[in-house]
């Protein structure tokens, strides 16, 4: 038999093994991401699966309240109706963490089998938010949970003196949160066979490794080999198990993309790095809708819930500007609301400006040349800057009215009415077109106490046919983009009455 080879050469992209050196990967196409790396002399797949299911024998032999298959067999009926058989209830049972942002992002709390990755830039929070669950969720379920957070960055009396400052530690139960400063998976397993812990973090993903591979914590196979270790471990013994997961500067979670293929939720914590606000959002979620979004902000005494974020990303100034309009968007199920700034100005360069921040310049593009065309607004020879307040990614089309409202306004001069809101998508062709969830959306508009709101003309034609509410907001249909102009001749301080 041909000896085996010592090392291979694994694409950091993609995590294929190729058996020489190349400079582009065949498998993704990316440049200069192939490095070599020591295979274990064990067959890996092979000694890794046998030893993992071993240890959860082991853990599964341990835990008496977990479900036994008496015959040894494999495979169980889909449905599961004989109370008998010591057959868990499915997973679907949900744990409050104590943090109702975290819970909502989760589809209604934590799952107790589950596997979830959460990601975010360095320094974005999320050690603390995840001190923060620990501490919520044994207080919260006191005495009736316990959680191993292992770290892999941070000492314990590290860890222990920043939970002192986030949390009252007094309603937490001896032995209910234990600190682990680790770096082999090994020890975890070790230390999870010790303490049963219901709930197991990791933190980070890419500062733990496997003994028996050789090559480098952080490194393709040592992440692909941790993360499936963990999955299992979630898996068969019931155990919700959170890892922590470093961001490239592409702006994906570091490592193959298997490890978004295992996990069942992956939450992003991001914001502005001048920004004190967070949010979490949900990418993937195996039980509840990824149209989440959770706002934090970052405090002094760690990370508070924002229970009203629309009105964080609203200037309150008494007077209206001109160059900014108010749009209602929607952040996956939640409506709010966002200031939009524009600012049109001359330009001295052959290729004008087209500067944005929290929209992508594409969308700019498309949007000035719609103004340009069916407004009869020259914008060819000025530059043009775009702005979302607050640090917010505008996601969806419906805020197309208000960028045109806020570039408009910019360019003539002439400021939007106070109190009034935008919501519409745009097409090529100048018509507004429909959005989703127009209810939501004008209700934030009243709860906010906006007085008149633009709303397509499309949407109210359905309305009348659906249920019947009473607006506290005036609502003002529009059917062409170009129809902003002669909202901002009403007079600024023009108050509507209720419809
Ligand atoms: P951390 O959770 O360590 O970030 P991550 O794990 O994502 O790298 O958060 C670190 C930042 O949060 C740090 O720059 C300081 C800030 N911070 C506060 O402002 N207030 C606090 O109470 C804590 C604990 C951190
Ligand atoms: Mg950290």
């Amino acid at each position: 038999m041909a000896p085996k080879p010592k090392s291979q050469y694994v694409c950091q992209s993609c995590g294929s093994a190729h058996a020489k050196w190349v400079g582009r990967c065949p498998a993704c196409n990316e440049w200069n991401q192939v490095v070599e790396e020591a295979v274990a002399q064990e067959d890996i797949s092979e000694t890794s699966l046998g030893r993992l299911r071993e240890e959860v024998k082991l853990f599964r032999s341990d835990q008496k309240n977990m479900p036994r298959n008496k015959s040894n067999q494999e495979w169980e009926d889909l449905l599961l109706k004989d109370e008998t058989q010591n057959i868990s209830k499915p997973s679907t049972e949900r744990i409050s963490t104590g943090i109702g942002e975290l819970d909502r992002v989760l589809g209604g709390g934590l799952v107790r089998d589950s596997f979830v990755l959460l990601g975010g830039d360095p320094g974005i929070g999320k050690s603390t938010l995840l001190l923060q669950m620990a501490t919520g969720l044994a207080a919260k379920q006191s005495g009736k949970i316990k959680i191993l957070y292992c770290s892999g960055e941070e000492s314990i009396e590290q860890i222990r003196s920043r939970a002192k400052r986030l949390a009252t530690l007094d309603t937490i139960a001896p032995g209910q949160i234990s600190v682990a400063a680790e770096t082999r998976l090994e020890r975890v397993f070790s230390n999870v066979k010790e303490l049963k812990p219901d709930v197991l973090i990791i933190d980070s993903l890419q500062t733990f490794s496997c003994g028996f591979l050789e090559s480098a914590p952080g490194s393709v196979s040592q992440v692909r080999e941790v993360t499936a270790r963990l999955m299992t471990l979630a898996k068969s013994a019931g155990i919700a198990v959170w890892i922590v997961g470093h961001v490239t500067k592409e702006g994906g979670i570091a490592g193959p993309k298997t490890v978004e293929h295992m996990v069942d939720t992956v939450l992003y914590f991001e914001g502005e790095p001048s920004s004190s606000y967070r949010l979490l959002r949900t990418v993937k979620n195996r039980f509840g809708s990824t149209r989440e979004l959770g706002v934090f902000e970052m405090a002094g005494e760690g990370l508070q819930e924002v229970l009203n974020p629309s009105s964080l990303f609203l200037s309150d100034r008494d007077e209206p500007v001109a160059g900014t309009a108010v749009a209602a968007s929607l952040e996956g199920a939640r409506p709010l609301l966002i200031e939009l700034q524009a600012l049109v100005a001359p330009s001295a360069l052959a290729m004008p400006r087209r500067t944005a921040v929290g929209m992508e310049t594409a969308r700019l593009s498309v949007l000035t040349a719609i103004i340009d065309r069916h407004m009869r607004l020259s914008l060819a020879e000025k530059d043009l800057f775009f702005n979302v307040a607050g640090g917010l990614k505008l996601s969806e089309p419906a805020a197309d009215l208000a960028a045109a409202a806020a570039i408009f306004s910019s360019a003539s001069g002439k400021p939007t009415p106070k109190n009034m809101a935008f919501i519409g998508e745009l097409a090529l062709t100048g018509e507004v077109r429909a959005v989703s969830q127009l209810d939501a959306r004008i209700e934030e508009c009243e709860k906010l106490g906006f007085k008149s709101i633009v709303v397509p003309q499309a949407n109210l034609k359905a309305m009348k046919n659906g249920p019947k509410r009473e607006f506290r907001a005036k609502l003002i249909p529009i059917a062409r983009v170009a129809e902003i102009a002669t909202f901002s001749d009403i007079p600024i301080d023009m108050t509507f009455t209720p419809l």
